[in-house]
């Protein structure tokens, strides 16, 4: 694989999570952003640890095929390390993403992943879709929409759920994380996220959820959501929520 030149923020959280699927050019921006903001490995532990209890709630309620959006690199605690009798469909739209999670997942039958733009789930290769989630909108579908919606605008990221909403069976699960406004005091490392990147008030999340209902876990930040033990003490950079569309 050709070495990438700009560094991408899912390579940063595999660095930080300890995996080893990231080049130089990411573990350099990952120094940078910890030196404006703070030390990020225990964050994103925390955002990776909801992860695996927000999937396997929805494992737990059935479910037993996943999509998952801007999927990154599909390992440390990944969707389908959490819930391993299920079968699971990462998608992102960056093709060193995708090169790095085909490499990853050469191995497994029940585990793929394919190029996949979250506003167009339309795009998304049908034969991928018919092996990893069979029933498509005929059987609920655990959908995994994490790190994601700080990268869309509140009417992209509304209309891409409600599409998504339309399109999967009833019964189906998200699982989603927000962004809060913690980036607000580290002006600098506001920056490094680049122009599309959006903070969000936490009033705000439900309205963006629309015709999704988030279970009575509520919109919380991630360590406080269904948390096992004493949740994690770090700031409350994500808020989380599973939300369901309601069978019948
Ligand atoms: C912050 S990373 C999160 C990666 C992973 N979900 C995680 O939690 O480790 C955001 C990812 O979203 C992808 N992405 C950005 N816009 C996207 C879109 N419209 N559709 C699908 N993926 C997108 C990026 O390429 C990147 O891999």
């Amino acid at each position: 694989m050709a070495e990438p030149s700009v560094p991408s923020t899912a390579r940063m959280i595999d660095f930080w999570l300890g995996g080893s699927d990231h080049f130089p050019v990411d573990v350099a921006a990952a120094h940078a952003f910890e030196q404006a903001y703070g030390p990020c490995a225990p964050v994103f532990r925390s955002l990776r640890a909801f992860l695996g209890r927000s999937v396997r709630h929805i494992a737990d309620a059935g479910v037993d095929s996943f999509l998952v959006f801007g999927a990154g690199v599909p390992t440390r605690g990944n969707v389908h390390e959490a819930v391993p009798e299920a079968t699971v469909l990462y998608t992102d739209v960056d093709p060193v993403a995708v090169e790095i999670g085909q490499r990853m997942l050469a191995g497994h039958d029940r585990v793929g992943y394919g190029f996949g733009d979250a506003t167009d789930p339309a795009g998304i290769d049908p034969a991928l879709r018919q092996r990893f989630l069979p029933g498509w909108g005929e059987r609920p579908v655990g959908l995994v929409f994490l790190g994601l919606a700080a990268f869309l605008d509140d009417a992209t990221l509304a209309r891409t759920l409600d599409d998504l909403y339309a399109a999967v069976a009833p019964g189906s699960r998200l699982a989603i994380d927000f962004d809060t406004e913690e980036l607000a005091a580290y002006p600098e490392a506001l920056a490094m996220m680049g122009p599309a990147f959006r903070m969000r008030a936490p009033e705000s999340f439900a309205g963006l959820l629309g015709r999704w209902q988030p279970t009575a876990d509520g919109i919380v930040p991630v360590a406080r959501w269904r948390p096992e033990g004493a949740p994690e003490v770090v700031p409350d950079a994500f808020y989380g929520a599973v939300a369901v569309k309601p069978a019948g």
